[in-house]
């Protein structure tokens, strides 16, 4: 038997996923572009690509305006390609910049960069729906659809038309199907219909929406997908929009979190601004951020009113209230706080203290050791064992350059000394409460750097002169 031949390669076609930003976002009031506004930490225009390559598109194409270069700068780094709107004529006009950028057999899947919450899961039904020869249009229904494109279907319920709240007449703007302006559709059917569009309407815009009613006109299968989560569509105009997305990722990361069995003292006050991944039996106390990349070792506890950044918590450590953490590795069973701070690039092993008014920057601690009150080790090699005492000032700066300090096991140092580096301190020595220490100190001895005490026997206090 002859081998069939097809004429086009295996697998859907191509897709190209074309993302709105050309607004300008007035409403934010903000001297940053709208779509740089972040929200849970990364921009709303990055949450859109970052959802836009889960579908794995050939190319992904934003479309940005006229002082949009402060986007383009931003978003350097991002596998996407930029088209130029030079004027804001409308969302037909907007998508018609990216086509030159299209393949001719592409499926094309319409974003916003101001609609920051699309799932990736939603868009693959929508895709799967628009298939390679159907316009897949998403929709939503709203209890309060003002200022929306409404969904006109016909007795059969098949879409026939959107028209914009501009140009609707009463009945049309008693719908409450919603259009959330994403759609998917062949290049192809895309190219004649917005080449067809015209702006003859109430805002004298080129409307994106009035390609339902040409591939209508075309006998061009509409398919509708109406969202099942409202937020998902919901876009940012203003500052109160953008809190109620946050809201909404809040809440949504939150459940995620606590199905995968992680404890939070309460969902509503819990930010994650970033990714966490965890043990089992974390505890989350209550107004906790993390931020970044953040892995909590099984049966780690974080107080409340802590921030902990990019950093890596190993198991049975307690972390205190109100510790900010950033750019640690923090070992097992380690007691962090309350009020300690982690300065960038720290490494704690098993079983260390760090207590209240402690602050660590870019210093290594071994086993056991503790600063438990009012320190600053800073730039040091802290070996096992070691007690720094409270207030003790690891002086690394010397309004220059810093300097490392080396502080071998078992050494304690008094309240009150300070470490001038660079110094070594050698294994068990111990600093006199109060020394200011400045040459390298000798194993396993004590060491005192301070005015010796002394008592003035004859000595009387002045007393007031009489006049
Ligand atoms: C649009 C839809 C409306 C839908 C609503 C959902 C049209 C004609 N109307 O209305 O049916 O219910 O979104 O929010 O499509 N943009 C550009 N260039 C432009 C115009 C817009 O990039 O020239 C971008 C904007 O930055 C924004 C998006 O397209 O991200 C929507 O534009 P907007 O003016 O907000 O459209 P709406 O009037 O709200
Ligand atoms: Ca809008």
């Amino acid at each position: 038997m002859p081998k069939r031949t097809s004429r086009k390669s295996p697998g859907p076609n191509p897709l190209t996923v074309v993302i709105l930003a050309a607004g300008e976002g007035k409403r934010m009031k903000s001297a940053l572009p709208k779509v740089l506004q972040p929200l849970a930490g990364l921009p709303l225009l990055k949450r859109v690509i970052d959802t836009a390559r889960h579908l794995e598109p050939r190319r992904i194409c934003v479309v940005y305006g006229h002082g949009g270069e402060r986007v383009r700068e931003a978003l350097v780094d991002e596998p996407v390609t930029w088209a130029l709107q030079r004027e804001r004529l409308g969302t037909g006009h907007a998508v018609l910049q990216a086509l030159p950028q299209v393949g001719e057999d592409d499926r094309v899947l319409v974003l916003y960069g101001d609609v920051p919450l699309i799932s990736a899961d939603t868009l693959k039904e929508l895709l799967g729906l628009a298939g390679e020869a159907a316009v897949g249009l998403l929709t939503v229904r709203l209890d309060d659809p003002q200022g929306y494109g409404r969904i006109v279907r016909n007795a059969r319920g098949q879409v026939q038309k959107i028209v914009e709240h501009k140009d609707a007449n009463r009945r049309e703007l008693a719908l409450h199907e919603c259009n959330t302006g994403v759609l998917a559709a062949p290049a192809r059917l895309l190219r004649q219909y917005l080449a067809k569009v015209r702006p003859a309407n109430a805002q004298g815009e080129y409307y994106l929406t009035d390609v339902i009613a040409l591939a209508v006109k075309a006998k061009v299968p509409v398919r509708p997908l109406v969202a099942a989560d409202p937020t998902e569509v919901q876009g940012v105009n203003d500052r109160a929009q953008l809190a109620e997305l946050e809201a909404a990722f809040r809440a949504r990361s939150a459940r995620a979190l606590l199905l995968a069995g992680v404890t939070l003292a309460d969902p509503a006050r819990f930010d994650l601004r970033g990714t966490l991944t965890h043990g089992t039996d974390v505890f989350i106390d209550v107004n906790v951020v993390l931020e970044g990349t953040v892995y909590l070792g099984d049966r780690v506890r974080v107080g409340p009113g802590c921030v902990i950044r990019d950093s890596r918590i190993e198991a049975d450590t307690q972390v205190f209230a109100h510790c900010v953490v950033e750019s640690a590795v923090i070992g097992e069973r380690c007691n962090i706080g309350p009020f300690a701070r982690f300065r960038p690039s720290s490494q704690l092993a098993a079983g260390v203290h760090i207590g209240n008014f402690v602050e660590v920057k870019n210093s290594r601690l071994a086993t056991d050791s503790k600063a438990n009150h009012l320190a600053y080790v800073g730039d040091a090699d802290v070996g096992a064992r070691v007690n720094i005492g409270a207030g003790t000032i690891i002086a690394n700066y010397d309004g220059a350059n810093k300097h490392r300090t080396v502080v071998g096991d078992d050494v304690h140092t008094g309240s009150n000394s300070v470490l001038v580096a660079p110094i070594e301190v050698g294994a068990g020595a111990t600093v006199a409460a109060g020394s200011t220490v400045t040459h390298s100190v000798p194993a396993g001895k004590l060491t005192v750097a301070r005015a010796r005490q002394t008592t003035i026997e004859n000595w009387q206090r002045p007393a007031r002169t009489r006049k």
